[in-house]
């Protein structure tokens, strides 16, 4: 997949959705990654508690604030319990990130892959309220508010990917 980047809120196209908030964090493209702190499968809802847990901690050692701490595990959160809800289970992982290779890492990446169903509509999955299983539909919106840069790429009957990442 060829990754879209844009300055405005979200842009977007058929199967494929992103977005970057350019002017207050530059463009991650050129961002270095360290190895997985937490790469992990998730069937439970014990598993999506122990992925938002590692998050968390993970956050915390990197000196993330106690507020952006709290949204990188709502954020996992979220993408952990649609791989288990939605999905019957999927990867998520949390990778430390650097802008500057001398620096200690300023981001964490969250990226979550199954191999589900897919979504059909992403502009509707991304819609405030919008859910197929009768619940409350924050999620998706809800982390590509509260994180960075998000972009999901899903493909009907092949399943779906997300990324977003957060810096300090
Ligand atoms: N990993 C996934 N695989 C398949 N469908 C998904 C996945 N994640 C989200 N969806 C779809 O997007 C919709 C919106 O997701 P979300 O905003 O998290 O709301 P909710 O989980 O409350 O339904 C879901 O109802 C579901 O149809
Ligand atoms: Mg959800």
């Amino acid at each position: 997949m060829r990754p879209i980047r844009s300055s405005d809120d979200a842009m977007m196209c058929h199967r494929h959705v992103t977005s970057d908030r350019l002017c207050e964090h530059p463009t991650d493209a050129i961002a270095l990654s360290f190895p997985a702190a937490m790469h992990v499968w998730l069937e439970t809802e014990s598993d999506i508690m122990f992925a938002c847990r590692e998050v968390r901690s993970l956050a915390e050692r990197l000196n993330f604030n106690r507020s952006s701490t709290y949204q990188l595990a709502t954020a996992a959160s979220e993408l952990a319990s649609n791989l288990v809800i939605h999905a019957g289970g999927g990867w998520l992982s949390a990778t430390p990130m650097t802008k500057q290779c001398l620096t200690p890492p300023q981001g964490i990446e969250l990226l979550s892959k199954d191999d589900g169903p897919g979504i059909v509509d992403l502009i509707l999955a991304l819609t405030e309220g919008y859910s197929t299983t009768g619940s409350l539909g924050c999620g998706l919106p809800g982390v590509k508010r509260l994180m960075d840069t998000f972009a999901i790429d899903s493909e009907p009957g092949r399943g779906t990917w997300v990324r977003a990442v957060k810096w300090h």
